[in-house]
């Protein structure tokens, strides 16, 4: 019986492959890619190809899904890529859709996994999961994310940014995945609850071309890559050292 798995890849090191990622991709007969286009590199692939190389008689079937909110595009995408993968599932080979970070943090796997199981109720369906660009993003900027009853947030700030304020006064960080052309309003936002300082802009976190910039102001105007997040960490010693405690040690630290 085929399976279909969904496989997180990581962020772009080649060596936030995990293991169990690897072996199946590896062992299945098709491996699924998507691209915006069909000349699009595919940044799930980057991750993958180093390690994975050649693989005799493994096909490498390329699913396009347009860079679009427009759901009269985005879902005859999905339907089309699932009449493709389930062609492969009628000559009974297992598929594995790669996905760049883990496959259930905002992926195009998402629509699949569960188009899958309205097309194919008996489907076994894995989801192996990946480094997500959460985790690897705070691990690039040194920036631990929460500690004790610290809190996190995330936002996909394209969707809409109006209650960052709100949200920075009840979040310890605040994590905004698809930062596209938002940065103006972000910035008036973390003018206003005066934490511009706290923000950090990280674009292709874990590849050669990462890049940090702690100054938001200074690309307010960009447009900026698809691959970038911006992480606001209050960091006001709220964990596991809060009130007195935390007075105490970073009394002790300070002596
Ligand atoms: C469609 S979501 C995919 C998230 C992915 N499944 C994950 O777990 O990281 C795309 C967003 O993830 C973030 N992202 C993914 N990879 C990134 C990277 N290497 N550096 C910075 N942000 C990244 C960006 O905010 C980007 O707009």
């Amino acid at each position: 019986m085929p399976i279909f798995y969904g496989v997180g890849v990581g962020t772009g090191d080649p060596e936030l492959l995990t293991l169990k990622a690897l072996r199946i991709l590896r062992e299945v007969p098709v491996i699924g890619i998507p691209r915006r286009s069909p000349y699009d590199p595919s940044f799930a692939w980057t991750a993958v190809e180093p390690s994975l190389g050649e693989v005799p008689g493994q096909e490498r079937l390329s699913l396009i899904f347009p860079m679009t909110k427009d759901p009269t595009v985005l879902l005859p995408a999905w339907e089309k890529a699932l009449d493709e993968i389930g062609e492969r599932f009628a000559q009974g080979k297992s598929v594995a859709f790669i996905t760049a970070g883990d496959p259930f943090v905002y992926s195009t796997f998402i629509y699949l996994y569960e188009g899958a199981a309205k097309r194919w109720p008996d489907l076994r369906r894995e989801v192996v999961p990946g480094i997500s660009s959460i985790t690897a993003c705070a691990a690039a900027l040194g920036i631990p994310l929460a500690d004790g009853k610290e809190r996190i947030a995330v936002l996909p700030a394209t969707y809409g940014v109006d209650d960052l304020a709100e949200i920075l006064e009840k979040f310890d960080t605040v994590i905004l995945m698809k930062v596209n052309n938002c940065v103006p309003k972000v910035v008036k936002a973390l003018e206003r609850t005066e934490l511009l300082d706290k923000a950090v802009y990280i674009s292709k976190a874990t590849t050669r071309q990462q890049k940090v910039v702690r100054n938001l102001k200074s690309i307010e105007k960009d447009r900026c890559d698809y691959f970038s997040m911006i992480v606001v960490a209050k960091r006001t010693n709220s964990g596991v050292l809060a009130g007195k405690q935390a007075k105490q040690a970073q009394a002790r630290d300070a002596s």
